[in-house]
């Protein structure tokens, strides 16, 4: 609900649980008042900063009654008067003299609008929008601003427009997607840090401090190392209580989020393309749109907060039409026969997958090449390995009842292929030999005839086949992007546009299959690639004592069905065995697959695959719509444990998992978490019926879960009665 006082002139936004408020300061600029738990229509205006010492500059000739560089701001311009962390940079033709800017215009309404070219959380039947336009004194530098609320799932999304509405040329150097201040500096930042094969394994918490926290990427992509993902929490809140507030950008490409703490005290979160090395011009007339970010506010910590986040995920930002649709169980061929993989290979692995209850056969990487130093670019078939081509093959497979998918990297093109030498302008790069990564380059998606050239090649490549699943890689990130076209500094986001771009065709030619999204393992785990992918694989790392970090990392941050997960030998990245249960139960965690050569497998392996299959399949609802709780965390390096519980509450599932258990902890009380005090529930191992409020007060004694292997861990099914 968007509600605006014209006499006080406040903006009060309204989500089920939370309000922001903003308003009309008496200089007409754009402030800020709150962020947090739901309020009531109060006139908030008074807690306005108005403790403005002698020093500071102020708007008033008269008093010292207002001063931009004391009050919370909903844009904050360098060169405005605010003199803290700016959210954008801008000149006009070479001046900095357009950056006060004032309070035009606005207008509320049901809906949303579109953000041309970039991905935006979905219109749904309960969405507003409350878009607000500022401009100079000038009329010469116009922005706006774009608040959109998704009331359900507390979440706001937000982004702005600048256009330039003046006769000469406008150059920006920073334009962030939101900026948000709030008094005092109480809080905790949660990150999610890592790398290859560690991707947001680690959930960096630590208490903010004065000086600037920035996380980013400047990697071209949203990165194996950080995500754009941030949290500000009150130091006392867990995954339970207390005040968390989230954020994240809809953008694949270099973010920033940064946190500042002022001279005052006083916060400030912004968040968007990171300005390193950004400068864009808008000739007169033209405008640019920021990616969006959205927000969510929870008083019951961060677990309340990641719950918002995957609800709003799941509801608005993933198409609907995959979103809560049961998702393949596929049998992917890289760990099975990395690029030794022919049509014999994947028709029996086919062969085996109905033994295993799996329902499609992913052919990765390998089939139009040997290796991975030529190939990406030409994308044909090797016809040696593929006598059928993969039209015949997607054929033979349906023959067989089963969907068939397919592994491509179009983004990509290697230096040993006829595309390159056909088009050696053709990639991201600012010397005659730029660095290489996996004998590859990152093609020049800022120019649209390299977009259409590659989506017309795989097209054609792929004219006839039947396919039911697109997995869509990136193995590399950029180092030296610049293009022989495209102004410098606006190469990156530009590479983003195209990237969409290229998404968006593809996904339309291919007759909108399910995607799903990698980045040589999980570089691009973001909001930007679920807008076209419902999953995404998390990382190559598949050893599941490593895997359980990863993957608890992701979940703070996107729903467990976006998080791709496959049984697999589970020693290929660390060497360390582990048990077939054990593995089943981490990789059940999100989207299920194989990732095996089945030939290697007995029919006793093979029944247990079934089993896991069918297992999976049934509890499958509590991954597309239940709700996750975070009970121990793999950071105590002891156990993990997590619950998820249907959103009725007659359902729930306790996962609890031994990492590297010893003896004295072992009589330990797990209290279970999110199930209706007043339902009874009954144990669907023991048959015992209890209270929700009995398990989750008092809980159960983790060694009475020790009946079976305890190196498997344990799945405990709750059924209210
Ligand atoms: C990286 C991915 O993460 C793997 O799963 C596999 O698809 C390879 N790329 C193929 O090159």
């Amino acid at each position: 609900m968007i509600r605006f006082n014209e006499q006080e002139k406040i903006f009060h936004i309204q989500t089920q649980n939370s309000s922001y408020v903003l308003c009309i300061s008496d200089f007409n600029a754009l402030e800020h008042l709150y962020y947090g738990k739901k309020i009531p229509d109060d006139g908030i205006k008074y807690i306005s900063n108005r403790q403005i010492y002698a020093h500071l500059a102020h708007e008033s000739r008269e008093n010292r009654a207002y001063s931009a560089a004391v009050v919370g701001m909903e844009i904050a311009p360098f060169n405005s008067g605010d003199i803290r962390t700016p959210s954008v940079v801008y000149d006009y033709n070479g001046c900095v003299d357009h950056n006060r800017l004032r309070y035009q215009s606005h207008k509320i309404y049901k809906g949303r609008k579109r953000i041309e070219g970039l991905p935006h959380s979905r219109e749904s039947e309960e969405t507003e929008t409350l878009e607000i336009v500022l401009s100079d004194d000038e009329k010469t530098v116009e922005f706006t601003l774009f608040y959109t609320v998704y009331a359900s799932v507390d979440v706001i999304a937000r982004h702005q427009k600048i256009k330039n509405n003046g006769t000469m040329s406008l150059s920006i150097q920073k334009f962030s997607s939101m900026c948000l201040d709030f008094y005092g500096m109480d809080f905790d930042t949660v990150t999610l840090e890592g790398m290859y094969l560690y991707e947001r394994a680690q959930v960096s918490r630590a208490p903010l401090s004065r000086g600037v926290f920035k996380n980013n990427s400047l990697t071209g992509t949203s990165s194996h190392n950080r995500n754009p993902f941030i949290a500000l929490c009150a130091h006392n809140a867990d995954e339970d209580q207390g005040d968390a507030y989230g954020f994240n950008l809809l953008y694949s490409g270099n973010f920033a989020e940064e946190v500042s703490v002022s001279h005052l005290g006083d916060t400030r979160l912004i968040a968007g393309i990171d300005d390193t090395g950004f400068a864009w011009t808008l000739k007169a007339g033209e405008s640019l749109s920021s990616p969006e970010a959205v927000m969510t506010y929870s008083d019951q910590g961060l677990g309340g907060m990641s719950r918002n986040f995957h609800d709003h995920i799941r509801q608005n930002i993933i198409e609907k039409q995959f979103a809560f649709m049961p998702r393949p169980i596929v049998i992917n061929s890289w760990e099975a026969s990395y690029f030794t993989v022919t049509e014999e290979k994947v028709l029996a692995l086919a062969e085996s997958a109905k033994d295993c209850g799996i329902d499609t056969v992913v052919l990765d990487d390998g089939w139009f090449r040997p290796h991975d130093r030529k190939g990406l670019g030409d994308w044909r078939t090797d016809r040696e390995k593929f006598p059928s081509g993969i039209k015949g093959l997607s054929q033979k497979v349906h023959a067989m009842g089963l969907k068939f998918g397919i592994w491509l990297e179009p983004e990509m093109v290697n230096d040993q292929s006829d595309f390159y030498k056909e088009n050696p302008d053709c990639i991201l790069a600012t010397s005659k030999l730029p660095l290489i990564s996996r004998y590859q380059y990152i093609l020049d998606l800022t120019r649209d005839d390299i977009v259409q050239k590659i989506a017309d090649r795989i097209s054609e490549e792929l004219q006839g086949a039947e396919i039911d699943y697109i997995k869509w890689d990136f193995n590399r990130y950029a180092t030296e992007a610049g293009s022989y076209k495209t102004p410098q500094g606006e190469v990156y986001h530009r590479q983003m546009l195209g990237a969409y771009k290229l998404l968006a065709i593809l996904k339309e030619r291919l007759g909108n299959v399910l995607f799903e999204t990698c980045s040589g393992g999980g570089g691009r785990f973001d909001l930007g690639m679920l807008y076209y992918s419902p999953q995404i694989w998390t990382s190559d790392n598949t050893d599941p004592y490593a895997r359980v970090f990863i993957q608890n990392g992701t979940s703070y941050a996107y729903p467990v069905s976006a998080i791709s997960c496959h049984f697999t030998r589970g020693d290929c990245t660390t060497g360390r065995t582990s048990s077939y249960d054990f593995r089943y139960r981490v990789a059940a965690f999100g989207s299920y697959g194989y990732e095996l050569d089945l030939s290697e497998y007995s029919a006793e392996d093979k029944a247990a695959f079934k089993g896991y299959s069918e297992s999976y399949r049934k509890d499958e609802d509590l991954n597309l719509s239940g709700d996750l709780y975070r009970l121990i965390s793999p950071e105590t390096n002891l156990f993990y444990a997590y619950m998820k519980v249907s959103k009725d509450k007659n359902k729930a599932q306790l996962t609890f998992l031994e990492l590297n258990a010893s003896g004295f902890i072992e009589s330990t009380t797990l209290r279970l978490k999110g199930l209706d005090p007043e339902k009874a529930y009954k144990n669907a191992e023991t048959g015992e019926v209890l209270y929700g409020a009995t398990l989750m007060n008092v809980g159960i004694r983790i060694n009475d879960l020790y009946r079976k292997k305890r190196e498997d861990g344990y799945t405990v099914t709750f059924y209210a009665v």
